[in-house]
């Protein structure tokens, strides 16, 4: 027999100082998962359940026991023998970013400054020794840079990092992270002087050297830090707090059942905190969440020893390593994955062929289908374009509304197609049910159809608060 050998990993918690006696154990081990789950190689947030115990170091049950609670809240997918992140879980970090208030209230003028300047322009805060992304506005897709909101940096290695570690005025990145890329960053001083996030702009050596981007970039880079700066003044960044309703991350999920009850109950505290709730008390977080007292503060002495939340005085703050849990495969993903589970469900469930359209031209395109094998199958590959009359899809995007059928796009075929939403409430695409004729009940297919895209919206909806998800 072929020895394997195993790679030996410490378990990452083994760095940190020796937890205090109230952590809750089975809080660390999960975000330990969750962790490892958002570092995985591909970038994707997806491992096998035996790649997560080895990586985390815990048992094969354990693994497969906190995975479970966090398919029972929503926050994982469990696939076979992988384990996925799921979008609901981008409100964990939907909540920093809001708490951080930097992408809300700067976000806007950064997406300006990156129409001015036609480069990709970041927005980037300190998290421990390193910097996290909390904005990103990408240009250029035929050299795209590959860092989303959530990704770290180590300070020493990237231009917004030197300007907090020097506090420079002006840091430039002369292909530190990346042969070809050239980035230079300004710090954004809030009200009291201190540098709340930095400013980059990102380019590449074949349209700047990195010595001349400072000069080429300077005017409008300013005069966009002046802008924030005004804003960071007038807002009521520096003091805060506005009244609004604090929600949870459990979204009707029964904490009580999931499998491990502790680590469930744990996770709620950090969704409890907002734009308007940056900073919150041990008895708010309580009454936010509904925990009791006890379990919430040992919930906050955990993720203070774990670095995701500081504590001053008496109210506890979300840090950017809130981030680390998510949030970077999550905003890396487009429409047509985000409903792939969804749309695969639908088949399953139906018999049938189910897809997603987007607009092309006077024509609909496809950007994901599942069809169920059969000796006759509707054979409409993802990249295919129809003519829009031919399809309830392209019927629907064409026209509008709430429901469309069709007989097509093939003599003895049916179609019939709802929409799905943005944030805005635009239509962005087509799901559709296409089946031979006489098979199924239009009426029956029109609701189910739209219980699939509202589960697709809301993943969509939560995903794309702080990130551009695009639609295929
Ligand atoms: C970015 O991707 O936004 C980025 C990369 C490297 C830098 C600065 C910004 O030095």
């Amino acid at each position: 027999m072929l020895e394997v050998p195993t790679v030996p990993t410490m378990p990452s918690t083994s760095l940190t100082p020796q937890p205090p006696a109230e952590a809750v154990a089975p809080l660390m081990r999960g975000l330990d998962v969750l962790r490892s789950l958002t570092a995985a190689a591909d970038g994707d947030g997806t491992l096998a359940l035996a790649d997560l115990a080895r990586v985390t170091g815990l048992a094969r049950s354990t693994v497969d026991r906190i995975c479970a609670t966090l398919a029972h809240l929503g926050l994982v997918r469990l696939d076979g023998r992988d384990a996925a992140l799921a979008p609901p879980l981008m409100s964990v970090a939907n909540a920093c970013l809001d708490a951080l208030r930097v992408p809300g209230l700067l976000g806007p003028l950064a997406d300006e400054l990156a129409d001015e300047l036609d480069e990709s322009v970041s927005l980037a805060v300190p998290d421990g020794t390193d910097i996290r992304f909390v904005h990103q506005v990408l240009r250029r897709r035929a050299l795209s840079i590959s860092f989303r909101v959530g990704d770290a940096l180590p300070m020493a290695g990237c231009a917004p990092g030197l300007v907090f570690r020097d506090d420079l005025p002006l840091a430039v990145d002369d292909q530190l992270v990346e042969p070809g890329l050239v980035a230079v960053a300004v710090p954004v001083r809030g009200p009291d002087g201190s540098a709340v996030c930095a400013l980059s702009v990102v380019s590449h050596t074949s349209r700047h050297a990195a010595g001349e981007l400072a000069g080429a970039v300077r005017g409008p880079l300013e005069a966009c830090v002046r802008s924030m700066e005004s804003v960071l003044d007038t807002s009521s960044y520096a003091s805060g707090l506005c009244p609004g309703p604090p929600a949870s991350i459990a979204g009707g999920a029964d904490l009580g059942r999931a499998p491990i009850v502790s680590l469930a109950r744990g996770l709620t505290v950090l969704t409890v905190f907002n734009a308007a709730h940056p900073a919150l008390t041990l008895t708010e977080i309580a009454e936010a969440t509904g925990l009791a007292r006890a379990t919430a503060r040992r919930a906050l002495i955990t993720y203070d020893h774990l670095g995701y939340v500081t504590r001053e005085d008496h109210t506890y703050r979300l840090t950017p390593r809130v981030l680390a849990l998510g949030c970077a495969p999550l905003s890396r993903t487009t429409l047509p994955r985000i409903a792939a589970p969804h749309i695969a469900a639908l088949s399953e469930r139906l018999g049938e062929s189910v897809g997603l359209s987007v607009p092309d031209g006077a024509a609909v395109r496809c950007t994901a289908r599942v069809t169920p094998r059969r000796v006759m199958s509707v054979d409409i590959g993802v990249g295919s374009r129809l003519p829009a009359a031919d399809t309830a899809a392209g019927r629907l995007l064409r026209d509008g509304g709430e429901l469309a059928v069709a007989d097509g796009p093939e003599a003895g075929l049916r179609s019939v197609a709802v929409p799905v939403r943005d944030r805005a409430g635009r239509v962005v695409s087509a799901l559709d049910v296409t089946a031979h004729q006489g098979r199924g009940d239009d009426a029956a297919w029109a609701a189910e159809l739209t219980g699939a895209a509202e589960r697709i919206a809301a993943d969509l909806h939560v995903t794309s608060r702080f990130v551009t998800v695009p639609v295929h």
